[in-house]
């Protein structure tokens, strides 16, 4: 079977040699317009006046729209209808677009953009989470509150007590493609829209509320983007309407795309936190009670900050079994960017917060960090009574004083990280290299090593219910080549080659039979994000279905010619066998089309028992999780705080894989990206709320030199218990939290430097010297 090996991304050799066509490299059609913004300068005032006679003006320029010229004005929000395309007069964020320039290229739009000149009555902007709190600037009417058990009483009970508090910044999702848009004009006011996107049908919902036209006028069609990482969930959408209005004025062409500089300044970026806990423990590191506050910057508009503050919320727990935990979360509202999604939305700040609590808890009870997040982790299905068939646990497991459910009430019914993290631990000599590693710090003064194991819990599915939810269009031509379509993106994660799979599988044929053809709204409609790491399993099952209906169809075609039982019909090694008889697969799409039988078919999937009652923070929002454990080992120069990753072991589980290739590659990239959040990505945002660091030279992603050179992934063997797609589980992004090991593993060496605790996120090289000067 086609799934589960280990087959090269579909477009592997288009990337690598350049062929690949994104949506910027579509040729320009004669006529085509370029556009920029021209964007504000200050983060928060009233615009006066903005005087653009030098932008009409400079060279190439065609004609400018600004907010007056846009009646009404159109909303590029993915939830709330409060982000005006241009500003309407209140100015909310440096950065803001407050003009479009129509030039005749990209670089004389972009020239021309720089030339206006705005009059501005500038207010003190709301920054930090003191003044978001001051002025009571939030969204979702205050703080929200989950809890589960009771905190006061656990608190007041525990023999121990800690507290802390500490920041953790935001990211740049650094897509190596930049935003990007094309707008084609067609007849009877019809666009096409050609879009660099997650999100599709968004970009086709949102062009036709700008343009006043029912959606089935607009098409949206993406075939791949260079990384999207979730900021291109809702923020493409200013590019495509704006070209869209564009076209759809002059009947010409329009495209847009943001610079790199553009990019880090327009758009918004994962969420930065502060986190408050208050803990209670017993002596051996036991958690009984956490209490937890988020405080989330949100930027200027709500964009998906209260589902990713709510997923933040919703893995507080991480992998621990705690008895009773509270969570409460501000959503601030910021003049900044608007802060969306990004790999995890939430996730990893949530999980954050409680390694940082084991970590605490482990120093000061003076045990191995391992030792108490082992105590702490929820009980392995397979070491229930009864193992995996059992029933659910009893609501208090008497034995080991575990409940067995998160604190949003949903039953950890697969838990399976008590054996991976011993496999982990065993294969990359956790308890021997603990131990070589405190020799090495005895011996050596300036360079100082620190080791850590974390695990990873994440839930899979949209909390938004509805939007679990799939479709897909297969087409068998009469020559036996496949051309599939659905409703998912590719970004680089491999979802297209793991969907034709998916289908080769179900046809029991040659993959190269199948075409994956551009995601287009033509042609699935209503579709979710590509999102949620549940790519592969919502569009893979509804590929899936719509292959098994064409398969029956030829099946009982060709029994009823070989009277034959249609379920003795056999298709595999690229041939269908029936009743004695075998064709070639060509040669059965042949006949089944001479028959007259139809050949074409949508598929459809909706995620089975799932559901969220947000208000209350009680259900069972996540059709199932994803596991994995990685441990990290580091080195830091006590004198510069320079530091490096010598050495990560990654054991994740992917259920049964569909393309272990593909998911390997996904776990190396996830463990990068989210070391670098965790290390050396800062985020510098001046007093007047200007963000300083807005290209390669000031913000620094790993590079390839970054990467551990002792590197080692492997996949948990092991199939998901829910009936996903040929029993895979989620990958995209629950391997990015292994990134956490990293930064527990350089508080570990900032500790043995005899520093002070190091706490806050980024680790930058600075702020571990600060920790150890702090120290002395
Ligand atoms: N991998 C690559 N190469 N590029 C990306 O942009 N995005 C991540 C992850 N892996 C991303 C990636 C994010 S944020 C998500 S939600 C998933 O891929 C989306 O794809 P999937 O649902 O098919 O896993
Ligand atoms: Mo991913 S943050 O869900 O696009």
């Amino acid at each position: 079977m086609t799934v589960a090996k280990p087959l090269p991304h579909e477009s592997a050799r288009l990337h690598v040699t350049g062929a690949a066509r994104y949506t910027d490299d579509v040729p320009a059609p004669a006529g085509c317009l370029h556009l920029a913004f021209g964007v504000a300068e200050v983060a928060r005032g009233r615009l006066d006046a903005l005087d653009v006679s030098a932008v009409r003006a400079a060279p190439g320029v065609a004609f400018v729209l600004t907010a007056e010229d846009l009646d009404p004005m159109p909303d590029c929000s993915p939830s709330l209808h409060d982000e005006p395309l241009l500003c309407t007069g209140e100015i909310q964020y440096a950065g803001q677009p407050l003009y479009i320039v129509a030039a005749d290229s990209h670089l004389n739009a972009r020239r021309a953009a720089r030339l206006h000149r705005a009059e501005v009555t500038e207010f003190d902007p709301i920054l930090t989470v003191e003044e978001a709190l001051a002025a009571e600037a939030w969204f979702d009417d205050g703080p929200r509150v989950w809890s589960d058990g009771d905190v006061a009483a656990g608190l007041v009970a525990a023999p121990c007590r800690l507290e802390g508090q500490f920041e953790i910044g935001g990211q740049e999702h650094f897509y190596l493609e930049g935003q990007a848009a094309l707008a084609l004009p067609g007849e009877g006011g019809e666009m096409h829209v050609v879009t660099s996107t997650q999100h599709p049908t968004e970009i086709q919902h949102k062009v036709a509320d700008a343009l006043g036209v029912p959606m089935h006028a607009v098409r949206s069609e993406v075939r791949r983007m260079g990384g999207g990482f979730g900021g291109k969930e809702s923020q493409g959408n200013a590019l495509a309407i704006a070209s869209a209005l564009v076209a759809a004025r002059t009947g010409r062409p329009a495209r847009m795309r943001y610079d790199r500089d553009d990019d880090f300044v327009i758009t918004g970026k994962r969420h930065d936190f502060r986190i408050a806990y208050e803990v209670g423990h017993d002596d051996a590191g036991r958690v009984m009670a956490v209490r937890f506050r988020h405080w989330v910057r949100c930027g200027w508009s709500q964009d998906l900050s209260l589902p990713v503050a709510d997923r933040a919320m919703l893995h507080a727990d991480n992998a621990y079994d705690i008895p009773a935990l509270e969570v409460t979360s501000w959503r601030l509202r910021t003049n900044t960017q608007s802060a969306t999604a990004f790999r995890g939305f939430g996730g990893p700040q949530g999980m954050v917060g409680i390694e940082r609590v084991m970590d605490h808890v482990a120093q000061a009870v003076g045990r191995d960090p391992l030792a108490v997040r082992r105590l702490n982790f929820y009980v392995d299905a397979a070491e229930r009574p009864g193992g995996l068939s059992a029933p659910p646990d009893p609501p208090e497991d008497i034995s080991t004083g575990k409940k067995g459910h998160t604190h949003y009430g949903q039953r950890v019914e697969d838990f399976c990280l008590g054996a991976m993290v011993g496999q982990l631990a065993e294969r990359c000599d956790y308890a021997g290299r603990r131990a070589r590693v405190a020799a090495w710090n005895a011996d050596s003064f300036r360079l100082k090593r620190g080791i850590a194991l974390t695990p990873v819990k994440f839930g899979i599915s949209f909390t938004l219910t509805h939007l679990n939810q799939a479709g897909a269009l297969v087409h068998v031509y009469a020559d036996g080549s496949i051309h599939l379509n659905h409703g998912g993106t590719e970004m680089g994660q491999g979802l297209h080659s793991k969907v034709a799979q998916v289908a080769a599988s179900r046809f029991g044929c040659d993959p190269a039979r199948v075409r994956i053809t551009a995601t287009d709204t033509g042609k699935v409609p209503n579709t979710s994000a590509t999102a949620a790491s549940s790519g592969a399993d919502l569009n893979g099952m509804a590929v899936a279905r719509a292959c098994d209906a064409i398969r029956d169809r030829m099946a009982a075609f060709l029994a009823e010619e070989h009277q034959a039982d249609p379920a003795s019909v056999v298709f595999a090694e690229d041939r269908v066998r029936v009743a004695g008889a075998e064709y070639g697969f060509e040669e059965a799409a042949a006949k089944v089309y001479m028959g007259r039988v139809s050949l074409s078919a949508t598929g459809f999937y909706a995620t089975p028992d799932i559901s969220w009652d947000r208000q209350a923070g009680r259900g069972r929002p996540f059709y199932y999780f994803a596991y994995g454990a990685s441990c990290s080992e580091v080195v830091v120069d006590r004198l510069t705080g320079e530091n490096r990753i010598l050495r990560t072991d990654i054991l994740h589980d992917a259920g049964a894989s569909l393309n272990p290739a593909l998911d390997i590659g996904q776990i190396e990239g996830g463990f990068v990206q989210g070391a670098g959040w965790l290390t050396t990505e800062e985020l510098v945002w001046d007093g007047k709320g200007r963000l300083r660091t807005h290209a390669p030279s000031t913000y620094k992603i790993p590079c390839a030199s970054d990467v551990p050179e002792a590197f080692h992934v492997h996949l948990w063997d092991g199939a998901n218990r829910e009936e996903t797609i040929y029993r895979s589980k989620a990958v995209g992004e629950p391997p990015f939290m292994h990134g956490i090991s990293v930064f527990s593993a350089l508080s570990d060496a900032v500790a043995a430097a005899g520093g002070a605790p190091l706490i806050d996120a980024p680790a930058t090289a600075e702020r571990v010297l600060m920790a150890i000067r702090a120290g002395r």
